[in-house]
């Protein structure tokens, strides 16, 4: 038996395959959990990443703004967010140790609503999010996948909200990790579907999702950027589509 299909315990196909040694296996998840591994994975940039997405949460504290962290992250991202969210945070993520690694981080720290969910079919209703923050996770989709991912993204959060996503930027030609083969050859054994993630324009993509929610995600102010423009943190404001039929 292939070693990965013991990590498909309900999780998609790509995930087992692919990363079952750093998000499913035990020893994995206690390993990549401490800062300085997870700094290193990010070429030092954890913090600034970090610090850059936490700063364009415009949170409010009333008890009716709702927020989403799609998916688990290592590091101190979860309890950072949380403590700033006197209304506590919603987090899905489709594996059930990543989720109780981010229950143990946050407690105490807040109200957390974890959830067992594919990021491709979400179980929240429409328009239910004023702010859905999405920390690396599409360069570690498959394309069919990350379309679905965006057109879920679109139909949950609700018009006037916000999509805030910290991922690699566009194929990054002249980064010195880009232009000397052997870094590059690894980063695409590492992350297999990195480069076609770089290949995409993810503005376009995502305002091609929303559209098929008779909604609009356009690109809010610039991009923070990070090691030399290796990594971007960019935020999207949701909004109705002006030519959407009224009643609708
Ligand atoms: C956000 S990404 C990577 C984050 C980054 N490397 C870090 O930890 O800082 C990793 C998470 O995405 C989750 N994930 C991957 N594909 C998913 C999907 N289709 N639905 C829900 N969660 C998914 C994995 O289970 C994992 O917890």
């Amino acid at each position: 038996m292939t070693l990965y299909r013991r990590f498909l315990d309900g999780v998609p196909d790509y995930l087992a395959r692919h990363y079952w040694w750093a998000y499913l296996w035990r020893w994995g998840i206690w390993f990549f959990d401490h800062q300085p591994v997870i700094n290193l994975i990010l070429f030092g940039q954890y913090r600034t990443l970090m610090r850059q997405t936490l700063a364009r949460l415009q949170a409010r504290p009333e008890p009716g703004w709702r927020c989403l962290q799609l998916t688990c992250v290592y590091g101190e991202l979860t309890p950072r967010l949380l403590a700033s969210l006197p209304q506590g945070m919603h987090l899905a993520d489709v594996a059930a140790p990543q989720l109780e690694l981010a229950r143990r981080k946050c407690a105490g720290r807040g109200r957390l609503l974890p959830a067992r969910m594919n990021a491709e079919c979400l179980a929240y209703a429409s328009d239910s999010f004023d702010a859905v923050i999405v920390f690396f996770l599409f360069h570690e989709m498959p394309a069919q996948a990350r379309r679905h991912t965006y057109r879920e993204i679109a139909r949950i959060l609700k018009p006037g909200g916000s999509l805030l996503v910290t991922e690699y930027a566009e194929r990054p030609v002249s980064h010195p990790l880009y232009r000397f083969p052997p870094s590059r050859w690894l980063l695409a054994k590492l992350e297999p579907f990195l480069p076609g993630f770089q290949d995409e324009c993810l503005p376009t993509l995502l305002d091609e999702a929303a559209a098929t929610h008779g909604k609009r995600l356009s690109l809010k102010g610039t991009a923070a950027t990070a090691f030399g423009g290796f990594y971007q943190v960019r935020t999207f404001r949701c909004e109705l589509r002006d030519d959407k039929p009224s009643g609708s």
